[in-house]
């Protein structure tokens, strides 16, 4: 059974980090219908979720994305680019310890994993305002061993690379073409979002259906056009502290 990591959102996910959007007033209990609604979302979609409890003073700690990545042979256990998130990862490195070995950057090598994705045994890091090329080297040194290739991505305007594009299969990639150097994709096919949804390149394929927020409807009818099959979630609220429908689960 597929393995889902998550944490129940902070009560001062207010104060969450911001970069490209202005902040809006969050409404909690909403916003934790929504993640409760996330979670029944990966239930359906059979996996078994460990739910961690509450980071009480970690505002973004919802984001369990950005605390580590996971490959078949090891978990990496980031070091997230932005102070207030640094202390977010001993408590996921707990929940991932039974599952892989863990294996960890180090100063000054910042990463979250929103810039990490992971296509076959090639790993794409997005140079953001938060993930550096000291994390590249030292990911490329660690994941050597495990016959894995990394490159630096250059993003605009966006906050992480999986904000410009993620997988839809092996061979596909949801993506948006103004976010990244996409240049690095060539070898696959493509799925661009409509142009008047520049945030709709995040998704989520899971068990053979895509986990997929409700926001964005031309570009979701152009993914059930390619035949893929929706789960659709909204997460309007969590989109306010520039959250997405990746950022919100670690798959193992
Ligand atoms: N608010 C999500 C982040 O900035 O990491």
């Amino acid at each position: 059974m597929t393995l889902a990591i998550t944490r129940k959102i902070s009560p001062r996910f207010n104060e969450c980090e911001l970069t490209h959007i202005s902040r809006e007033p969050i409404n909690l209990n909403l916003a934790r219908q929504q993640h409760a609604n996330y979670v029944l979302a990966l239930q359906a979609l059979s996996c078994e979720v460990i739910e961690l409890p509450a980071e009480k003073d970690l505002p973004d700690s919802v984001f369990v994305e950005d605390t580590a990545f996971i490959l078949p042979e090891i978990a990496i256990i980031t070091r997230p680019g932005a102070d207030s998130r640094k202390p977010e990862i001993e408590s996921v490195a707990q929940a991932l310890a039974p599952h892989r070995k863990l294996l960890r950057v180090h100063a000054p090598a910042t990463v979250d994993g929103g810039d990490v994705l992971i296509l076959g045994k090639n790993i794409f890091i997005g140079n953001s305002t938060r993930s550096n090329s000291a994390a590249v080297n030292q990911i490329q040194e660690l994941l050597k061993p495990y016959g894995y290739v990394v490159a630096h991505v250059e993003l605009r305007d966006c906050l992480h690379l999986k904000s410009a594009l993620t997988k839809v299969d092996d061979q596909t990639l949801l993506i948006n073409p103004n976010w990244a150097d996409v240049s690095h994709f060539k070898q696959f096919d493509w799925i661009e979002i409509d142009a008047a949804e520049p945030y709709a390149a995040n998704c989520l394929p899971i068990n053979g259906q895509i986990l997929y927020p409700t926001d964005f409807p031309k570009t979701a009818q152009k993914l059930e056009a390619h035949g893929y099959k929706l789960k659709q979630v909204d997460l309007s609220e969590l989109a306010k502290a520039e959250g997405a429908v990746t950022c919100c689960s670690l798959i193992v």
